[in-house]
């Protein structure tokens, strides 16, 4: 009796008794055959340098200790630094979805009007939170792939529907569909028609990717997560509250217990977290913020640039169509793809996922299986953009898209000679 079985992915015609033999020796290698570490090239959680996994490995200590609070008091003036503000920061231990709640549970009374503009999944969810807290929501949305404008902007809070908001709330960087809003043109035209608005913004996969201002732009409240630009594992929040926004706080009736502003900037002020915070991933920022501090803002931003443009390059040389194509709004931490006509987007990511053991991100509710999406945020280095785009042009052939191999790495391998050309220097150093 013959059988097929598949052996490394060939199917393999065998007799019975050697079938059974043949299964039991394919499962015994498929579980010790070495494999390549994970490599991530999703939006979040993004790769963990080693220092910071180093650090994630001690044994927890007090949260009430000596240590900690030092530990508290030195990456205060670092997250500072990269919110770029004079503000203390609220560290909650939570996804960013908890800062983004506790945004606007603390500055919004229940039947308040407030504008979301939103592009995609996570703009959208200002919006889902809101409701829940019975805030009387004013939905401005775009299709998936384009950006919020100013003039849209402008044109939403002129109009009836815009009237009477108390707070506007934006997303710097649309992860679903790889858009980076035009953040400081939207918030001054908000300062400009509605300057008694709070503007609330999620820069949940901007914040150490791309310039983000809170003081100089005027933003009220700003949230990030963990597991993004900061190249730590989920489990942190940040929010970054102005004045007027701690001063809206204490007219509001019910601000909620666990992200409640006054708790958190009173236990603060004295190094402390109301509650046990996850201090082992709060050891891991102080580690991860100086190797950020190493490299600078500009040298953050400079490399996430790079990766952006040498993943662009190849996407376009190789033919695929990007779903963000206008250039002035394309992401600095993911760039989405729509796959070759005829060719599956998840085929794609199957392949990859099989043979290299490279991840990359699926699209997400209505752009399920439509596109795919390139995460470059984080600890991600043109190293990897070379190798992902390589083995991508691999699976695309094996998924049937008709793309001449080599063309994207040498697209992307141009894109980065150009940066160095740019800066007269390497464009990347490690
Ligand atoms: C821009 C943006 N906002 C909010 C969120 C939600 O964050 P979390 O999943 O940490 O709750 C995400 C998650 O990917 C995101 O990318």
């Amino acid at each position: 009796v013959l059988k097929a079985i598949t052996l490394f992915g060939r199917p393999v015609a065998l007799e019975a008794p050697l079938l059974a033999i043949a299964v039991h020796e394919r499962d015994r290698l498929m579980t010790t055959l070495m494999k390549p570490d994970t490599m991530l090239m999703i939006p979040g959680p993004t790769p963990v340098p080693e220092a910071v996994l180093a650090e994630l490995s001690l044994p927890p200590i007090g949260h009430r200790s000596g240590a900690f609070k030092k530990v508290l008091e030195d990456v205060q003036p670092k997250l500072r630094w990269i919110f770029q503000t004079q503000r203390e920061v609220f560290i909650y231990s939570a996804s960013g979805t908890g800062a983004m709640e506790g945004a606007i549970s603390n500055v919004l009374n229940a039947g308040e009007a407030m504008a979301v503009f939103a592009c995609g999944v996570f703009s959208s969810r200002w919006a889902d939170i809101a409701k829940t807290l019975e805030i009387d929501v004013r939905l401005c949305q775009v299709p998936d792939g384009q950006a919020t404008t100013p003039e849209a902007v402008e044109a939403f809070l002129t109009s009836p529907e815009g009237q009477g908001v108390s707070a506007v709330c934006f997303i710097h960087n649309e992860t679903s569909t790889g858009v980076l809003n035009p953040l400081k043109a939207l918030c001054d035209v908000v300062k400009r028609l509605v300057p008694e608005a709070l503007i609330l913004v999620d820069t949940v996969t901007s914040l150490g990717a791309t310039d983000f201002k809170m003081d100089a732009w005027g933003v009220d409240v700003a949230v990030s997560g963990s597991q993004k630009g900061f190249m730590l594992p989920p489990g942190l929040a940040f929010l970054v509250a102005s004045e007027r926004a701690m001063a809206k706080h204490k007219q509001v009736s019910r601000p909620g217990f666990y992200f409640n502003f006054a708790k958190y900037e009173k236990s603060q002020s004295d190094f402390q977290n109301p509650y046990t915070p996850a201090l082992t991933l709060i050891r891991g920022l102080n580690v991860a913020l100086d190797l950020m501090q190493q490299e600078g803002l500009d040298g953050i931003y400079r490399r996430h640039d790079i990766n952006k443009t040498m993943t662009r390059s190849a996407i376009k040389a190789l033919g695929l169509p990007l779903f963000v194509p206008d250039e002035a709004y394309a992401s600095p931490s993911v760039t989405s793809v729509l796959p070759m006509p005829g060719t599956d987007a998840e085929k794609y990511r199957s392949l990859l996922r099989e043979q290299f053991n490279i991840t990359v991100a699926g699209g997400q509710k209505d752009l399920k299986g439509k596109i795919f999406r390139i995460g470059h945020l984080g600890a991600i280095f043109p190293r990897d953009v070379l190798t992902v785009i390589s083995a991508l042009e691999v699976c695309f052939v094996q998924a049937g898209a008709a793309i001449e191999p080599g063309v994207g790495v040498a697209a992307a391998q141009k894109a980065y000679l150009a940066a160095c050309q740019a800066s007269n220097k390497e464009a990347c150093r490690v």
